[in-house]
């Protein structure tokens, strides 16, 4: 059962939701109720083998996991010297990895009898996967997009239409996830009766940090599985990208505790992490503060204003990160690197060359840091990283970013 993952020490939070000085749950006098309701019901469900049957039963049947572990030899001789895997969960339905998440927050909605579910979205693939459940169980969807994010992932914005969502586009601060997940977290204070608000990341207050990685460590469960299948060992090191830190966060908690697995998360860099904010990279370039509910690693100025940050990927495009990984940062256990939108672009092109796998720009974070660090590396180092989501979404941003003008392909 899924659930024997929690016998692991460092399972965290505490009582009060913190991971070390992160975490928490700062929310107003309103929404304290929901959250302590939400609370109580993860924890029932957590410990309730039905829950994890059905949930399960939906990975298997609905997702189509388990998701492969793929070793990308024609990259591995390309970069000459670690031995390259990729976890290849932007095979699920949808084309990513929320999904697995979201599908374990609707069964607990549905368990809570809430008919309405809110939801924000950055790149779209969180609102998708949202509304694909919704549609499934037949619930009302609402989902939050900032403006700019409506624009840059027009794909997924019909998909979501389709699917019977009503997709709301965000116009204040720049209209981007941080501006998405205000007016969330305000529907959710107004409408509190009926709705569930579905967080698609390891942030907001507690228990969504935690829970959100629950249902996300499906993919590090697998992994260590498919791993010792293929190579008789756990890998050397695992790295994901990160915007505010899911699929990473579920691929690396079922190994912290393997001291000698080398933990990686990459930040959106941007143009570069430089002090006019023009990156996303949190833990490398900003500093701890407030925000959604719980305290982490945040972009903000010297009055702590949340500052806006830049990537080109519209899914890494968050001024924060969960509050574990701030923690994991503080205390050492993972290491935390920043990748340009250059190099991610390299990346993205060099997996649709030598592998035939046309990656998200999120992962194609990852990837770019596999491709500096694998070369350096002996033959039998193994590193898995996370493809964490397909790339059809982003085929436009990466031609305006290449110079082509859509028209030209014909
Ligand atoms: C494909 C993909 N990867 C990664 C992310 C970043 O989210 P997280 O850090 O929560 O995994 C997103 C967010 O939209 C995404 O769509």
């Amino acid at each position: 059962m899924a659930n024997e993952l929690f016998n692991s020490f460092m399972t965290g939070p505490d009582e009060n939701g913190r991971f070390g000085d992160f975490g928490g749950r700062f929310v107003s006098e309103t929404l304290m109720p929901l959250i302590l309701e939400l609370q109580e019901e993860y924890e029932k469900a957590k410990t309730d083998d039905s829950f994890w049957a059905e949930m399960e039963d939906l990975w298997t049947h609905y997702v189509g996991r388990p998701s492969p572990l793929y070793f990308a030899e024609r990259l591995t001789e390309h970069l000459g010297g670690a031995k390259v895997y990729m976890k290849r969960d932007e095979l699920n339905h949808t084309g990513a990895h929320k999904i697995n998440n979201v599908l374990g927050q609707i069964i607990l909605a549905r368990r809570m009898g809430k008919k309405r579910i809110i939801a924000e979205t950055g790149a779209g693939q969180h609102g998708v996967a949202t509304a694909t459940v919704c549609a499934k169980f037949g619930l009302q969807c609402v989902v939050y997009m900032g403006a700019h994010d409506v624009e840059r992932q027009a794909p997924n914005v019909f998909r979501m239409r389709l699917l019977g969502a009503e997709v709301i586009p965000v116009t204040s601060g720049r209209g981007t996830l941080k501006d998405a997940m205000n007016d969330a977290l305000r529907d959710w204070v107004t409408n509190v009766r009926d709705t569930f608000y579905c967080i698609g990341t390891v942030a907001g207050p507690h228990p969504y940090p935690a829970m959100v990685r629950d249902f996300q460590s499906i993919i590090g469960k697998e992994v260590r599985e498919q791993m010792n299948a293929a190579e008789g060992r756990l890998p050397d090191t695992v790295i994901a990208a990160i915007g505010g830190g899911s699929n990473a966060m579920g691929l690396f908690f079922p190994f912290l505790d393997d001291k000698d697995v080398n933990i990686i998360g990459v930040e959106a860099g941007g143009k570069g992490v430089n002090a006019k904010m023009e990156h996303c990279a949190s833990l490398t370039g900003g500093r701890p503060g407030v925000l959604h509910g719980n305290r982490t690693y945040l972009l903000q100025d010297d009055d702590g204003q949340i500052l806006e940050g830049f990537s080109i990927s519209a899914g890494l495009d968050y001024p924060g990160i969960g509050p574990e990984h701030a923690w994991l940062h503080e205390i050492g256990r993972a290491k935390y690197v920043a990748i340009t939108d250059v190099e991610a672009l390299e990346a993205f092109q060099l997996s649709c060359k030598l592998e035939g796998i046309i990656p998200a720009l999120e992962p194609s974070h990852a990837l770019a840091h596999v491709m500096k660090i694998a070369p350096e590396l002996p033959r039998d180092h193994i590193i898995c990283m996370n493809m964490c989501g397909r790339g059809d979404k982003d085929i436009f941003t990466v031609a305006k970013a290449l110079g082509f003008e859509m028209g030209e392909f014909g």
